[in-house]
């Protein structure tokens, strides 16, 4: 059987990650996409010497035609500008709107059959755009935040207990930026929800909020220090919803999904718990919410929407 083919659209920081891991696991072929010459082929040459090392046999390859990716099963969008310090997600959505009307001119006429997971920020407006622009129907297109986002807090939680990061699930949902919903209650360690565990004397209800809000601006931390956006977990982070849907996981993960009713959110895409299969977004799970969750989802979601709107106004062929 043939190899499936994996198209990254930008070669960056995230998008040479993105090619190192898709390589090591062996998901299929990989072909490396961006408007910089040198970088791609570069960086794919690179990459394809892991092969002896490491021992994988699918081709790495770099481009700046975009012929290239025909026929791609999944393509990873990272084109476009990250933040750098003191900038905020929604800075950048003027810049990467243009590059969202490059890449989905690309994908309608070259991989109009893929799966679409965009990670280039502020990834709610730009996934919404993409799924635009490409014409692809809209449970082929996702955005990947919420696997993100979760482990972050995933992380901070496992050090909090000194227990493994693998004991710890966590939900974050709603839009990917400062507005997002950590929800504690869905969040457990082996099955405890955190609102047990703080019973249970592990932690305090003060800690919790720390950590959440530690959560929210997990990203900003990481720009802070480094001078730009993060890339390994970001790329992990994609890397584990495309297996998903090159292997028909099932696997239930939080993304930005179109809903359409789902939530009462109508036509934008927010960060929710969704089924990843064959079928792309498969199904959109929806849980409940208490009065103090909805107002914070809800305010993620207007959040959303202010930003969406901003986007029309820009290029109002969105409209
Ligand atoms: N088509 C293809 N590639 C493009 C285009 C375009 N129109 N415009 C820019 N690029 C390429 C750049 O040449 C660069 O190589 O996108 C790449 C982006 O890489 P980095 O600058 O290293 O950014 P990265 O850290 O990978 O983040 C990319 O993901 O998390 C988000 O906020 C982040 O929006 C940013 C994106």
């Amino acid at each position: 059987m043939a190899r499936s083919k994996i198209a990254l659209i930008g070669a960056g920081n995230i998008g040479g990650t993105l090619a190192h891991y898709a390589a090591l696991k062996d998901l299929g072929e990989v072909v490396l996409f961006d408007i910089k010459a040198g970088v791609p082929e570069g960086k794919a040459l690179d990459l394809a010497q892991v092969g002896p090392v490491d021992g994988f046999n699918g081709k790495v390859t770099g481009t700046t035609d975009y012929q290239d990716i025909a026929g791609a099963d999944v393509v990873i969008v990272t084109a476009g500008v990250p933040r750098k310090p003191g900038m905020s997600r929604d800075d950048l959505v003027d810049t990467n709107l243009k590059v969202m009307r490059a890449v989905g001119d690309g994908i309608k006429t070259h991989a109009p059959d893929a799966f679409v997971i965009c990670i280039t920020n502020p990834l709610d407006v730009m996934v919404w755009a993409l799924q635009k622009m490409s014409g692809l129907p809209t449970n082929k297109v996702c955005g990947m935040a919420g696997v993100l986002d979760s482990a972050r807090f995933r992380t901070f939680l496992a050090d909090e207990f000194g227990v493994s990061r693998e004991d710890v699930s966590a939900f974050v949902l709603g839009g990917h930026g400062d507005t997002m919903v950590p929800l504690v209650r869905y969040s457990t360690v082996a099955g405890i929800p955190i609102p047990d565990l703080i019973k249970m004397g592990w932690t305090t209800q003060e800690r919790i909020d720390a950590l959440v809000e530690r959560t929210r601006f997990g990203g900003g931390e990481i720009v802070k220090q480094l001078g730009t956006s993060a890339f390994y977990a970001p790329a992990a982070s994609a890397i584990q919803m495309a297996e998903a849907y090159l292997k028909d996981e099932k696997r239930v993960l939080p993304c930005a999904a179109y809903l359409t009713g789902q939530y009462g959110v109508d036509n934008y895409y927010v960060g929710v718990p969704a089924v990843i299969g064959a079928d792309g977004i498969e199904r959109v799970v929806e849980v409940s919410f208490e009065k103090a969750e909805q107002d914070m989802f809800n305010h993620s979601v207007e959040a959303v929407k202010e930003l969406t709107a901003a986007a029309i106004k820009i290029d109002p062929s969105l409209g």
